[in-house]
């Protein structure tokens, strides 16, 4: 007990420190384009997904206090370049071809509840969806890509 006391969790935390030289950036790049002014979805659509989606999928992302400590930080910034990568909310398409593909993908993800991540509601319990939340999204994206796709076709 004694020996590790003196030896490995000094050593357990010099490694953690320097584990710290290694945190990845944590950026918010300026908005383009706000999914919420651009296709202005109804005021309880847009909150749900504020709380839900916008932390992985824009540029407005509230980094908590683990997202400064090493290892989590790599986790967390990954997922949310990741995410970035495959939505963009802050940088919503002005064609109405490819804002109707990005709500039937928001629509598809909801479907098969692939999104928000489990691992991102276990903590954020407020972007854990009801049922009627999600149907709301569904029904509201289902309806506008159609009406997108429609005015896209005259
Ligand atoms: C914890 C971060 C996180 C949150 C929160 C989150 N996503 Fe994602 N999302 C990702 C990542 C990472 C990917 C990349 C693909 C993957 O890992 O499944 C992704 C992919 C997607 C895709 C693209 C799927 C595809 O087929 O390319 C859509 C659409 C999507 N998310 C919608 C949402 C919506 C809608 C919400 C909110 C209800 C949400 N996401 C919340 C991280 C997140």
């Amino acid at each position: 007990m004694k020996k590790l006391l003196k030896w490995v969790l000094p050593g357990a935390f010099a490694v953690f420190a320097s584990l710290q030289l290694f945190n990845p950036p944590r950026t918010n790049p300026p908005v383009k384009n706000d999914f919420v002014t651009a296709a202005h979805p109804p005021g309880d659509v847009a909150a749900v997904i504020h709380a839900a989606c916008y932390d992985c999928h824009s540029y407005e992302t509230k980094w908590p206090w683990y997202a400064h400590v090493a290892p989590v930080s790599w986790f967390i910034v990954s997922d949310v370049k990741n995410g970035r990568e495959h939505l963009e909310l802050s940088d919503w398409p002005a064609d109405p071809r490819r804002a109707a593909r990005q709500l039937e993908r928001i629509n598809e993800a909801l479907d098969y509840r692939e999104m928000p991540l489990k691992r991102y509601t276990l903590i954020h319990a407020d972007a854990r969806l009801t049922e009627a939340q999600r149907k709301k999204i569904m029904d509201w994206t289902d309806a506008t890509a159609a009406k997108l796709r429609g005015a896209a076709k005259k």
